[in-house]
């Protein structure tokens, strides 16, 4: 058993709730891999309470955290510099604090372009359709965008849609009722939208009419094989799951934090879905 000394490095993820992350165990598993002395712990914090104990991690010494539903957006108002991924992204998922300045990252759109290259995709093989609005729309787009890819927004509420495709300038838009229509036109199909997930209702998607080339990525992975992605399997088309995402934005924090890349494999993969599998 690998324990602690007093000059152990300390990180975490804060969420509300946090009881599902699945950071824990990854992190967990690079530290004991890496032999590195540190930890990495869940914390669960209200938002209510959410700046004031970011400012208490930095004072106890803490190298940083990931933050994840809902504090996103509030970690990025909180930082002191923001890098050019989470400016895009208009939210933080990454605090490194270093000389008492809190520094935010947004690392999902590049964990999602890094999941697509372990897939062999290449992410500006052609244009990409995303289906959904919310923020991990926005940083997928973004990051499609500054690998050359031509983005479109497809989300119900076509308002949002519209508001999104300003924000990412350069992006189109597409009637929710139009998603399937349109698929002939793209290279790259992703689901940001939460449906599929477990508990949550199906994305109602025919794929029968897609092109060959097509590649079907989902951001969900409870299940860890969507029904988009099994349906997409049964036409044939290359599918990129949403686990694998999770792993490669979890890269540069702890990189920033603990001093060593490291690496995203089968055994990590293995790790992380535990009872998904
Ligand atoms: P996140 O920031 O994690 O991406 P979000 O902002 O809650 O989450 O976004 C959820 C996305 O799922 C939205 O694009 C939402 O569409 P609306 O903007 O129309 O709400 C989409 N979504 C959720 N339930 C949906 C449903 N039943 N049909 C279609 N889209 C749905």
């Amino acid at each position: 058993m690998r324990l602690l000394t007093g000059s152990a490095r300390l990180a975490g993820v804060i969420g509300w709730p946090v009881a599902h992350s699945r950071s824990p165990r990854l992190h967990g598993t690079w530290l004991a891999r890496y032999n590195i002395d540190g930890a990495y712990v869940p914390l669960p914090v209200a938002p209510a309470d959410f700046p004031a104990v970011v400012r208490a991690l930095v004072q106890a010494g803490f190298a940083g955290a990931n933050v994840t539903i809902p504090h996103k957006e509030a970690a990025f108002a909180l930082c002191d510099v923001v890098d050019p991924s989470a400016a895009r992204a208009g939210a933080v998922n990454t605090l490194v604090f270093k000389d008492g300045k809190i520094t935010g990252l947004n690392t999902d759109g590049a964990g999602f372009i890094a999941n697509l290259r372990a897939h062999g995709v290449n992410p500006a093989a052609g244009p990409a359709l995303i289906l959904g609005a919310g923020g991990a729309a926005r940083a997928i787009g973004a990051a499609l965008q500054d690998e050359g890819a031509s983005v479109t927004i497809c989300n119900r509420t076509s308002e949002r849609a519209a508001a999104l495709g300003q924000v990412l300038s350069g992006a189109k838009t597409l009637e929710w009722a139009q998603r399937e229509a349109a698929l002939a036109d793209y290279a790259l199909l992703v689901n940001t939208t939460s449906l599929g997930m477990t508990k949550q209702p199906p994305l109602e998607m025919d794929l029968s009419t897609a092109p060959k080339h097509l590649v079907v990525a989902d951001i969900v992975y409870v299940p860890l094989q969507t029904a988009l992605l099994m349906q997409a399997q049964s036409h044939g088309l290359q599918i990129v799951g949403g686990l694998g995402m999770l792993l490669h934005q979890a890269v540069p924090g702890f990189a920033a934090w603990f001093g060593v890349t490291p690496e995203v494999d089968d055994e990590l993969f293995r790790i992380a879905a535990g009872d998904l599998l």
